[in-house]
């Protein structure tokens, strides 16, 4: 299912044009998600009508990826070309009237929105876009993806990573300057590596790996487990426990910027939680200090009970 539905929708579309009897299955998985009843198909001029007219959104059109919406024959009007997303363009076509065509900066983004769902809310990647962070604070598809002027043309983006988010979340732009960060800036890793910006069902818009698991697993998977000596830390509170996953002064990208101040805050007595206090011979002379010096496998280990060794 980790399919865009648009990629569904279009198999569907191609094997409907080429077996000119639709299935039913085929069928069912458009119409199932029109919101409102369409308009009568007599409302519907198509896409060569307006192209007359409308010259550069038809060549934008026709170079970018929904063309393929004309392939939909057997669906009826109402999900092919132009009038897929503006709506039924009868009344326009013939008056010009800019009012009597769905303009799409014109409306709530909620509702704009949910005419690209109406194709595109199957699959994962959607599928929690209506009760995503950014919905709920009025960014729609159209703040970062445009059918007619995308400055990027793979996926339709009005700009490229980090750029693009950038432009909202300044607040986070400090983090991947710090003398250690994942290189986002240097195009080694992309937020939506992380994040999704369709929304999910984590904290944060966070992604998850195939198997339900903490993202970070995707790239580092040899932290991933299962060790015979779990760090308690690792699983419960997850990699965020110790890391600043942007970006840190600490060469590990740790919470802190020395090791022993990290451990220190769980493993003390004055600390109420489930980890032991480090021992009493653990004074803070200078040899204590590099807690991973020896307990070197703080991730968990498969032969000590100490994480002296992996
Ligand atoms: C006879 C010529 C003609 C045809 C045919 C036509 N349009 Fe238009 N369209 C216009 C004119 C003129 C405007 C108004 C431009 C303005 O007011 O700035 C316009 C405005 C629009 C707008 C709003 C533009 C904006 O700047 O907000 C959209 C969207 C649009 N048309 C889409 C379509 C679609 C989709 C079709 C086909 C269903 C279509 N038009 C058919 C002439 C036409
Ligand atoms: C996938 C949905 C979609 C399809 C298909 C589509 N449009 Fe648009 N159209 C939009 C959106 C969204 C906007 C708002 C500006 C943007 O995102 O580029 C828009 C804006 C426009 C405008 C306003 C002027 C402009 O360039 O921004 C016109 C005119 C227009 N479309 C005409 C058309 C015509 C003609 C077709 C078919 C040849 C068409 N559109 C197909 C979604 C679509
Ligand atoms: C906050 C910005 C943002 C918003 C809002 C947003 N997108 Fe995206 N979208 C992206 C980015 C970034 C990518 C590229 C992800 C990548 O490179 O992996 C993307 C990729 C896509 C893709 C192609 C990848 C795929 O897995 O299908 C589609 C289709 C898409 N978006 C549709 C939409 C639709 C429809 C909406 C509204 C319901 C929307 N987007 C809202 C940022 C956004
Ligand atoms: C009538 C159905 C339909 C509607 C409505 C629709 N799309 Fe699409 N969209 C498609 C199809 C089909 C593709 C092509 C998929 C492919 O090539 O596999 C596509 C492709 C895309 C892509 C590129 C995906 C990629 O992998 O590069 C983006 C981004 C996208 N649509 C965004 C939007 C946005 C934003 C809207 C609303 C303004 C919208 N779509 C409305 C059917 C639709
Ligand atoms: C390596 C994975 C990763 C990358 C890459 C990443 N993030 Fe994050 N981000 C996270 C995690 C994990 C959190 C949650 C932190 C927490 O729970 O303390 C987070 C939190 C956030 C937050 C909310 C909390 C805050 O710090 O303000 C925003 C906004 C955010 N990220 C935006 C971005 C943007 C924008 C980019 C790209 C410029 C990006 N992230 C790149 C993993 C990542
Ligand atoms: C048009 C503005 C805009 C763009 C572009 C944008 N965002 Fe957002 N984003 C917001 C707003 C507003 C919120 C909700 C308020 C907040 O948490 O900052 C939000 C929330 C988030 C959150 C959830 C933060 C939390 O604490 O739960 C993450 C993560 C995020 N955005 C990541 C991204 C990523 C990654 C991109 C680029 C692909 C991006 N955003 C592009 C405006 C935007
Ligand atoms: C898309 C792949 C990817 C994801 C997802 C990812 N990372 Fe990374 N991470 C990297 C790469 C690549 C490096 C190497 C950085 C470099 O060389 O600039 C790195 C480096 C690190 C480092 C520093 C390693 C060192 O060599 O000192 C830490 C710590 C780290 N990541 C933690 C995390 C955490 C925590 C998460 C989840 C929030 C995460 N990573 C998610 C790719 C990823
Ligand atoms: C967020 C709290 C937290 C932090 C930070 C933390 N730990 Fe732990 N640690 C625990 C908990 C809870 C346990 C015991 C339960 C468990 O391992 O499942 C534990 C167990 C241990 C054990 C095994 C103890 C035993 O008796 O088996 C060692 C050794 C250890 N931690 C070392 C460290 C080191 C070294 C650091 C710093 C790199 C560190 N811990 C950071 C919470 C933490
Ligand atoms: C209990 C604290 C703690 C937790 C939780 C934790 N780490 Fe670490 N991590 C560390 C410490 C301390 C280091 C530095 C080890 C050193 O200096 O040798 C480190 C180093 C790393 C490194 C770079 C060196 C290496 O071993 O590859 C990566 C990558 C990393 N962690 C990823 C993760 C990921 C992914 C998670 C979540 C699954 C995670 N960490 C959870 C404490 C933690
Ligand atoms: C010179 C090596 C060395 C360094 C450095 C070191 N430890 Fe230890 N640590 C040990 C030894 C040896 C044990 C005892 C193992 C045993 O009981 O068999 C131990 C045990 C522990 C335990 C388990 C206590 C218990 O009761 O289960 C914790 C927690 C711990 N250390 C935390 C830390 C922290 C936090 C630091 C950094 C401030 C640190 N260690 C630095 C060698 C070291």
């Amino acid at each position: 299912m980790s399919q865009g539905v648009a990629k569904g929708c279009l198999l569907a579309l191609l094997a409907a044009t080429v077996f000119a009897a639709a299935p039913a299955a085929q069928k069912q998985a458009a119409p199932a998600a029109s919101q409102a009843k369409p308009a009568p198909a007599s409302e519907y001029v198509g896409s060569d009508t307006c192209k007359t007219c409308h010259e550069g959104p038809a060549k934008s059109f026709e170079h970018g990826p929904h063309w393929k919406t004309e392939l939909s024959k057997h669906q009826g009007p109402e999900w092919q070309g132009c009038e897929a997303c503006h709506g039924p363009g009868k009344a326009h076509a013939e008056s010009a009237d800019a009012a009597k065509i769905i303009r799409f900066p014109k409306l709530k983004r909620e509702e704009s929105s949910k005419r690209c769902l109406q194709c595109h809310e199957f699959g994962e990647e959607h599928a929690n876009f209506l009760r995503s962070q950014h919905l709920k604070n009025n960014v729609g598809c159209i703040d970062c993806h445009s059918i007619h002027s995308a400055k990027v043309e793979s996926h339709l983006m009005k700009a490229s990573q980090p750029q693009l988010c950038y432009g909202c979340h300044q607040e986070v732009k400090p983090d991947f300057s710090k003398p250690f960060h994942h290189r986002v800036n240097e195009g080694l890793v992309k937020c939506s590596d992380c994040h999704n910006p369709h929304g999910g069902f984590l904290t944060h818009q966070l992604r998850a790996t195939a198997a339900q698991d903490q993202v970070c697993f995707t790239c580092h998977t040899d932290k991933a487990g299962p060790f015979a000596w779990e760090h308690g830390p690792v699983k419960t509170e997850g990699c965020v426990a110790c890391h600043m996953p942007h970006g840190s002064s600490n060469p590990r990208l740790l919470k802190r910027s020395n090791v022993n101040l990290l451990c220190l805050e769980c493993h003390t007595f004055t600390v109420d939680s489930a980890a032991p206090a480090a021992p009493s011979f653990h004074n803070q002379a200078q040899k204590y200090q590099a807690c991973t010096l020896c307990h070197t496998a703080t991730h968990g280990s498969n032969t000590d009970e100490f994480f002296f060794k992996p």
